[in-house]
């Protein structure tokens, strides 16, 4: 059974009229219409190409969906993507990566996310955008997709992140936040979660700070389920292949692995987590730092279904780092061109889309896929949020400069010979190894109640979830319908 905790945002009633009343208020004035889950899985039509994707525009929440062509201002058939040739992957299989850089305002799907945790708060009257602040805690991306909403939904919007994070993600904030009081600093890096969460807790003291909390929002889990799930659908009709063998995707708050209980369900396909090598969290309960930004924080995030993950491949951020040379450095792709590979896609990928790369290369060789097998993943944001890291990682690693033979041995060593080992498929006791590990965080850290802890075990208790999505969309149309806000 699912009970209400405060954690984990499964409301589908409205609790407040009172609140609800002054948002239809507000969004009737600000001319704010809502776009309910189905429509951002299976959008019909294209915001008018006027309204700039990188703006605050409310329009935008109409963007909110893999359906953006490269132009991120008019819709695609199918979700763009990046089609990894068999000269880089030494694989025959299939590895088509969806592209996050199409979403609009932060050039990151994140920004769903956060979506999907902020507006079924709006419609059940439990958020009052006239009065309350939304708390966005993560290590960039997700803080900065909840800025954008909150921003769009005329609401308050307060990120919390490490001050070790990019450059990028920090000048993005500067732009869009309203009161330089409005991004918190938290210490540390990637891998500290801990010290976020206590901040968030500090925060919550006052009630009108509401924390949106990505790694216990089941809201972030449904609409990867839902949204990410079905575009990956269309990605894998579009191959014309028989077979989808597995789902891969880095895990930060694993609301994208969601994505793969949909496709499970529909293709029999596997769940593969991906980590970073050097906080092997999953693969060997370790812990550590590392520069795959937005994934790996020394955890295991309420909303993963760890049950129901079938793999977990690690990659080093080593590889990462250098293959964000190799293929965003003038050097790097003109030795690609000189092996027949079109570099031209390659900027798409972002250091957590490479770690997705490596890992379906992994899962091809681990499984001996080939010809006709399909692995579809995400590249959850691309190279351009990474500028100041090339320079960075080329002063420490390449103070000699990066060159045809520095290309030559990145591509070598980390994707010719790239190594295979830190992979396991977890079976019963990985999977429960796993599940567990998150007791400590949940129960005895976070005050999660035990039995809503344990009920996660079970995939009825995740199927169950799935009608939210429904409700919440009902909620959302009777919302649109009382502020009379139409897009005709
Ligand atoms: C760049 C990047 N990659 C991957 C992820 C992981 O996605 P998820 O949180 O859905 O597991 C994030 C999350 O913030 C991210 O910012």
């Amino acid at each position: 059974m699912i009970r209400e905790t405060s954690l984990f945002g499964l409301i589908d009633e409205v609790r407040d009229q009172a609140v609800l009343e002054r948002a239809v208020k507000r969004f009737a004035d600000q001319e704010i219409r809502l776009p309910t889950f189905a429509e951002l899985a299976e959008p019909a039509s294209a915001v008018s190409g006027e309204v700039d994707p990188d703006s605050p525009d409310p329009r935008n929440l109409f963007r909110v969906h893999w359906y953006n062509d490269h132009t991120r201002r008019s819709l695609a058939e199918v979700p763009d993507h990046f089609v990894a040739p068999g000269e880089l992957t030494g694989t025959d299989a299939n590895l088509v990566f969806a592209l996050g850089n199409r979403f609009p305002m932060i050039r990151a799907h994140k920004v769903m996310a956060a979506y999907a945790c902020l507006a079924p708060r709006i419609v059940t009257g439990t958020f009052d955008p006239s009065d309350d602040r939304a708390i966005w805690p993560s290590t960039g991306n997700y803080a900065r997709g909840g800025v954008a909403i909150s921003r769009i939904m005329d609401s308050r919007g307060v990120a919390v992140l490490p001050e070790g994070m990019s450059r990028e993600r920090f000048d993005w904030l500067d732009r869009w936040i309203v009161d330089p009081g409005d991004v918190i600093r938290t210490p540390g890096t990637e891998s500290n979660v801990k010290e976020i969460y206590d901040m968030c807790a500090r925060l919550a003291r006052d009630p009108h700070n509401v924390i949106l909390n990505q790694f216990s929002e089941f809201g972030n889990h449904l609409a990867h389920f839902q949204i990410t799930g079905s575009a990956m659908e269309h990605l894998f009709a579009a191959t014309g292949e028989k077979r989808l063998a597995a789902f891969v995707a880095a895990s930060g708050s694993a609301g994208t692995l969601g994505a793969g209980d949909y496709l499970k369900e529909v293709f029999g396909s596997r769940i593969v987590a991906v980590e970073a090598l050097e906080c092997p969290t999953m693969l060997y309960n370790g812990y550590g730092e590392h520069n795959i930004q937005g994934i790996g924080d020394k955890h295991i995030p309420l909303i993963h279904n760890a049950s129901n993950t079938d793999d977990v491949a690690a990659v080093t951020d080593r590889a990462t780092d250098h293959l964000l040379l190799l293929f965003n450095t003038e050097s790097g792709q003109e030795f690609l061109r000189g092996r027949g590979i079109d570099p031209s896609g390659l900027g798409d990928l972002g250091l957590s889309s490479i770690a997705n790369l490596l890992a379906a290369i992994q899962v091809a060789k681990h499984h001996r896929l080939g010809q006709g097998d399909v692995i579809v993943s995400v590249a959850t944001d691309g190279a351009e949020m990474y500028r100041s890291e090339i320079d960075r990682i080329r002063q420490r690693d390449f103070p000699e400069g990066f060159g045809a033979r520095q290309a030559e041995a990145t591509f070598n060593e980390f994707l010719a010979e790239a190594r295979t080992g830190d992979y396991l498929e977890l079976g019963d006791a990985g999977r429960r190894r796993i599940f567990n590990l998150g007791y400590y965080t949940w129960v005895e850290q976070q005050g999660v109640p035990f039995e809503d802890f344990e009920a996660r075990r079970d995939q009825t208790w995740w199927q169950e979830l799935r009608p939210f999505l429904a409700r919440w969309d009902a909620l959302i149309a009777e919302f649109n319908e009382r502020t009379g806000v139409s897009h005709d």
